[in-house]
């Protein structure tokens, strides 16, 4: 473990240091909880072995616009617990976030907390727009690190608080169609919000004219030690950065604020439900813990018959 505090530090300071590099000097530093979910992402393909639970090459990309460190950790502790559990967090939430995305009709597409988020370099679909939604100073971090990997950028960046800025009129402003159905994702992001705050998100989703299909994440109390060391570990490295969590929700908290919030077809999956046949078949101990909770939800003709049945 203390080897592990050791390297987080060097994650906290790598990410303080990076606005010290000349190239730097005139983005942001990334949002540490994205650097971590990213590094997690792309270490997959390199530390993990087959079958991927999800495949992210870009992720690698844009870290390395700024040197591969958080990487760099999972390839010196490969079978390190707290480690293998981010990855296994972050994979299998952009998996599913994936599968329900690319199989639901709607054109617009919302990533929400999107930090280093890659669907839109990944899956770019003629016809789809895809906003990101994050803190101004994320989205000129994640922009100048697209700008410096030479990716083309079909996004549509939408810069607001979602701690206090409503969702909806800000998407609006960005060009989002209110008569058309919106697909959203929010990964790695209910839990740096108040419950106030992720009620208020949802029913901004929820009463889009058009219709809505979420996937979101949330994470759960922590009730065992594998969970407690995740928030020693994990929880501690994001809030000395900055970014403390705020929320906590069971399931059956996450389900009730979605149909609160005006979303007619809820269900939740643990994350061994996300990926069911990956996390079957593996040798290799790649596990989820207890640490977080999915929701899928819709409302609208655009998940009629989808979200309870998928
Ligand atoms: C753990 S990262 C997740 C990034 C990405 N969704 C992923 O899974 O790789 C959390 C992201 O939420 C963003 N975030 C946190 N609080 C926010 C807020 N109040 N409004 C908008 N974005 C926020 C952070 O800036 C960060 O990019």
């Amino acid at each position: 473990m203390t080897f592990l505090w050791y390297c987080l530090s060097l994650l906290a300071m790598y990410s303080s240091s990076i606005s010290a590099m000349p190239e730097m000097l005139l983005a942001p530093p990334f949002p540490r909880s994205a650097v971590m979910a990213a590094a997690a992402r792309a270490a997959h393909l390199l530390v993990d072995r087959p079958p991927y639970l999800h495949v992210d090459e870009v992720a690698a990309r844009l870290l390395d616009a700024d040197g591969t460190e958080p990487i760099g950790y999972h390839l010196a502790l490969p079978d390190n617990p707290l480690l293998r559990a981010v990855r296994v967090e972050a994979t299998c939430r952009a998996r599913l976030a994936d599968d329900v995305v690319l199989t639901c009709p709607a054109r617009q597409v919302v990533v929400l907390g999107a930090g280093l988020d890659t669907f839109a370099h990944r899956h770019p679909r003629s016809g789809t727009d895809v906003y990101e939604v994050d803190l101004p100073s994320a989205q000129r971090a994640k922009q100048a690190a697209v700008a410096r990997a030479e990716l083309d950028s079909p996004v549509r960046y939408v810069p607001a608080d979602l701690s206090r800025d409503s969702l909806a009129p800000a998407l609006r402003a960005a060009g989002a169609d209110p008569a058309a159905s919106l697909v959203v994702t929010a990964l790695g992001l209910t839990m740096y919000l108040d419950r106030d705050a992720v009620a208020d998100l949802l029913a901004q989703v929820a009463g889009w004219p058009g219709g809505a299909e979420l996937v979101a994440d949330h994470l759960l109390p922590a009730d065992d030690e594998a969970a407690r060391q995740y928030t020693a570990g994990v929880g501690s490295a994001v809030a000395d950065g900055g970014e403390a969590w705020r929320s906590r929700l069971t399931g059956s908290q996450m389900a009730a604020l979605c149909r609160e919030a005006g979303f007619t077809q809820v269900r939740t999956l643990r994350p061994e439900e996300a990926v069911p046949d990956l996390l079957r078949r593996r040798a290799d101990g790649l596990r989820p813990g207890t640490t977080s909770g999915f929701v899928h939800a819709g409302v609208g003709p655009t998940s009629e018959g989808t979200v309870s049945g998928r």
